[in-house]
């Protein structure tokens, strides 16, 4: 089935503690928890890491917010990342907490060597910094807007010169670049790798990997008024979450990790930062990366600095965790972003798990123990029908492994539900109900098959709904072996066990629409959706109508103009926007647009920027001034 050595050991980005986990950091977890199970039934021993991020700027801010003390922040939100894990049956070898004193001895003993071996050197850095992404962010990833936004979270950036530490990462640009020639499979999926290899090859900064401006995060050694920049600090819970350097011979047992799962925000840090520390302390790399897409709502990420997160707790309680878990296998994609919606979570849970399967596990055992038919054998002789079913079986056991190798769990369990369907087409045409009393032969030979199915799709569907594959299993009065290759097996004997079947409960059940369950009170702000801004949060909102009096070029920005506004008797104003690439000056002055008036005043290339003009952006991307249907006065109010 899964290739690789007789060990498996994955990790889970570390999630940041600075709130609780949602829907996007249990979907990361979910998937190497999968990844783990899957080789753990192909008879691998498997470690699965998994923890939090607890330095930095951002827990310090949202510790100071609530009136805590960073430690005690982080304290209380890995408990609630651990509570998530137990419910969802997430099967954790070890969680990881940056503040942990083994893993901030392992950080500052591996700055130490590399500061002997002369890859890390002092110096002065100065850039966009992104406080939220906890990064500097590159010119071309800053919007220059009015308010100039970090693209990978919309957030405002801000300009950041400090002295800094700096790690030599322009020495291994070709070493980079040689690795991925060598290892074109290291990315999952592989169009990502050439998003990382044109970033390498556009030319490698040295990164910088300290701060003086940050107070809670790891010493740096040597030079204590800096701490350790969360990425050298954080991407090492990789190395120092399996004992390295501090238990050498359990490193080396685990060590390299066989898959990193990552979102596709943070694949940079992962496939050039991460590999480019590795090579410098000599370490062997790791085998694979699986970057997958963000899970969003509406048009945005989920994050909880966009305050639009899906609370993973509700969700168990409502629909199950492993309905759940099943939900983010099956229908969220690997390779791109992917639409949650309860909706479609509910219709989803009614077609694949009531109807398909659940129906299909209550149809067999309802008749076959009406018919006093509880011990269920192999049959001696396959005939068509069922030789045609094994054979379909066998080719979905194939598919599955395939896609299970690039970890596409998506298509491989859909290789699982089309099996599914071709059971329950079987289990119709062959009318089981008519055979009992006229064919019991042939009736005992389709409650075998079917049987046999059921547990084939069990086993397969186990990594992802452990619990309730094994209420089916049970149900069948059949179980599996841990440290053998299920897998294998499956193939073998899939067709010459003894079941013994059990009365039981419906597996799953059915929901109404989605449309007619109310949705959970919002307890906190953190858990209401993005598109909900309450009342007050609009009224706090002032938009005006002003004409664009002048428009001037700003010299070395190719997307910002300088407006010059009259708002009436409320006076003029300069208002910077990035619509240069849009709007020739002509096409705007003496025109009347609506502008938010009251946001903070900001200072955009030396010109203090007194509000933001809006636009609508159609769907060929051009953009169209937002404006009353008939001329207003000059600051007229919208309400
Ligand atoms: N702390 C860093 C990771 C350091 S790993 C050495 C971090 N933390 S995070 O909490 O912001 O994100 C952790 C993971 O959750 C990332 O893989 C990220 O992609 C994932 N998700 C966060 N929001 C997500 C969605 N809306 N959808 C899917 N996953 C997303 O980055």
């Amino acid at each position: 089935m899964v290739s690789g050595g007789p060990k498996f050991y994955v990790t889970t980005p570390i999630y940041y503690a600075n709130a609780k986990p949602h829907l996007g950091s249990l979907y990361s977890t979910v998937l190497a928890d999968v990844a783990a199970r899957i080789h753990k039934m192909s008879g691998k021993e498997t470690f699965l890491l998994t923890g939090t991020d607890e330095h930095g700027q951002k827990i310090a801010q949202a510790a100071e917010a609530l009136g805590k003390t960073p430690q005690q922040l982080v304290d209380q939100e890995s408990q609630e990342f651990k509570k998530l894990w137990d419910v969802y049956g997430i099967r954790y070898n070890h969680f990881i907490r940056t503040t942990d004193e083994s893993h901030v001895r392992g950080v500052q003993a591996w700055i130490l060597q590399l500061i002997k071996q002369g890859d890390i050197y002092k110096g002065t850095y100065s850039g966009w910094y992104c406080v939220p992404c906890e990064t500097y962010v590159a010119d071309k990833d800053v919007e220059i807007g009015v308010v100039p936004q970090c693209i990978s979270c919309s957030r405002p950036t801000t300009e950041l010169s400090e002295e800094s530490y700096f790690f030599r990462l322009s020495a291994y640009q070709d070493k980079l670049l040689a690795f991925y020639k060598d290892h074109p499979d290291f990315i999952t999926p592989v169009e990502r790798m050439q998003e990382v290899i044109s970033f390498v090859v556009g030319g490698l900064k040295d990164l910088s990997i300290s701060r003086t401006t940050v107070t809670w995060g790891i010493p740096f050694p040597g030079d204590e008024r800096h701490k350790v920049y969360v990425w050298a600090d954080a991407l090492n819970n990789y190395i120092t979450g399996v004992g390295y350097p501090h238990n050498m011979p359990e490193f080396n047992y685990w060590w390299p990790a066989d898959l990193h799962v990552l979102g596709k925000d943070i694949v940079r840090f992962h496939a050039v930062y991460w590999p480019a520390f590795l090579m410098a302390t000599d370490l062997p790399l790791p085998l694979r990366l699986l970057v997958h897409g963000w899970i969003k709502v509406g048009e945005q990420k989920m994050s909880k600095s966009l305050g639009n997160v899906i609370d993973p707790f509700t969700l168990a309680q409502t629909y199950g965790p492993d309905q759940v878990r099943y939900y983010l296998i099956r229908h969220m994609s690997i390779t791109q972003d992917s639409p949650f919606s309860r909706e479609d979570l509910e219709k989803r849970l009614n077609s694949d798990l009531a109807n398909d399967l659940g129906n299909l596990l209550n149809r067999m055992l309802t008749l076959a123990l009406k018919h006093g038919l509880s011990t269920v054998i192999a049959p001696s002789q396959l005939q068509g029908p069922e030789l045609d079913l094994r054979d379909k079986l066998w080719s979905m056991l194939n598919d599955f492994s395939i896609d299970m190798e690039d970890y596409f769990f998506n298509r491989a369990y859909l290789h699982v539900w089309k099996f599914i369907s071709s059971v329950n087409a079987y289990f119709h045409t062959q009318e089981p109900w008519k055979l009992a009393d006229k064919e019991p032969e042939r009736f005992k030979a389709v409650i075998s098959a079917t049987c046999h199915s059921l547990y084939a799709i069990a086993l397969t569907v186990w990594p992802v709904m452990p619990r309730k594959m094994e209420e089916l299993l049970a149900a069948l009065g059949a179980s599996w072996e841990p440290g053998t290759n299920v897998f294998e097996r499956l193939s073998v004997d899939a067709w010459l066990k003894t079941f013994t079947l059990q009365p039981h409960v419906p597996l799953f059940e059915r929901y109404e629409t989605a449309t007619q369950t109310p949705e959970p009170p919002c307890q906190e702000k953190t858990s209401c959706p993005a598109s909900y801004a309450s009342f007050d949060d609009f009224l706090r909102i002032e938009l005006r109508v002003g004409t664009i009096e002048d428009c001037q070029e700003i010299p070395k920005s190719d997307k910002l103009y300088k407006l010059t506004v009259d708002f009436g008797s409320l006076g003029k104003r300069l208002i910077c926007s990035g619509i240069k690439q849009y709007f020739k000056p002509e096409e705007l002055i003496s025109r009347q647009a609506v502008f938010v008036y009251n946001l903070q005043p900001r200072a955009i290339m030396g010109i203090q920027s007194q509000g933001m003009l809006l636009t609508a952006q159609d769907t060929d991307n051009k953009l169209s001034l937002v404006t009353t249907t008939k001329p207003v006065v000059n600051g007229s109010l919208l309400k």
